[in-house]
């Protein structure tokens, strides 16, 4: 199947790792094959899955750069059954290193394309950025996921986020491609205040495109999992986020197959 969902939003600790990281094991969980992309340069995911950095032969800045194919990028993290295309800190020098090539918002797409047949989802996880990595991410991918924390100012940059959506849509229309919003995903719902809620209304009411049902909530596992190097569907599977991320991956299956 090969569906590619990029998981978006430049504002920073909104959860973006951390879905990319659970919904993709959560999918495995269910069967699926997975491949999960990091685009951050800080590098998170594979930290995130025990991942040692210093030991990789080669990181996405090789598939941008170095003309590397994705498959002699791959690495398989011994805490769950996926495939992960690992960044480092490299990817900060693709911006400047592409500035001059005409074809810099689609290498992203061109490295998938010859790989994502393999596989039933293929998830990006996205630096705080609308920059180079992010517009790569968007060409590349059928559809968005944008997760919005459940505090005050969530709204903040969701206009220019949207902006720059349209853009690629209309772009991708233009070579018979399209660009769906998979839905917006409120995370970190702390239940003992009322603020959460408040930004849910709110954002329900300004976005006409469709939320998810499930709501992840506020969790110290969630948190947790990555010092272990774990997802939190193996690190603490009764967990209130463990849960969460699981109801969320049969609703993105329920919504693509
Ligand atoms: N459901 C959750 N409950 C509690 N903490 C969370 C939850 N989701 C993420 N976090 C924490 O919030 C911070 C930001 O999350 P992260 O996924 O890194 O955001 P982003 O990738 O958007 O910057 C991290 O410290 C992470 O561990
Ligand atoms: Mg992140």
């Amino acid at each position: 199947m090969g569906k590619i969902i990029v998981i978006s939003n430049q504002k920073g600790g909104v959860g973006k790792t951390t879905t990319s990281v659970n919904l993709s094991a959560a999918l495995a969980f269910y069967g699926k094959k997975v491949l999960l992309v990091d685009l951050d340069p800080q590098g998170s995911v594979a930290t995130s899955l025990g991942i040692d950095k210093s030991n990789l032969k080669y990181n996405m800045y090789d598939i941008f750069c170095n003309d590397v194919s994705a498959k002699d990028v791959i690495v398989k993290p011994e805490s769950t059954n996926i495939d992960v295309l690992p960044a480092t800190v490299d990817l900060a020098g693709v911006e400047l290193k592409l500035i001059d090539n005409p074809f810099r918002n689609y290498v992203l797409e061109k490295a998938l394309n010859k790989i994502k047949g393999s596989y039933d989802y293929v998830i990006i996880d996205t630096p705080p950025s609308l920059g180079l990595l992010t517009l790569n991410a968007l060409y590349a991918a059928n559809s968005v996921i944008i997760p919005v924390q459940c505090q005050f100012l969530a709204l903040e940059g969701l206009t220019q986020l949207l902006n720059t959506i349209r853009i690629v849509q209309k772009n991708k229309r233009e070579n018979k491609k399209s660009l769906k919003i998979e839905g917006v995903l409120f995370t970190m719902l702390d239940k003992r205040t009322n603020t959460g809620f408040e930004v849910i209304n709110e954002v329900k009411e300004y976005f006409k495109e469709g939320v998810f049902d499930t709501i992840i909530m506020s969790n110290v596992a969630a948190a947790v999992a990555p010092n272990y190097g774990l997802p939190v569907i193996k690190y603490q599977p009764q967990a209130a986020s463990a849960k969460n991320y699981k109801l969320l991956a049969k609703e993105v299956m329920k919504q693509n197959e």
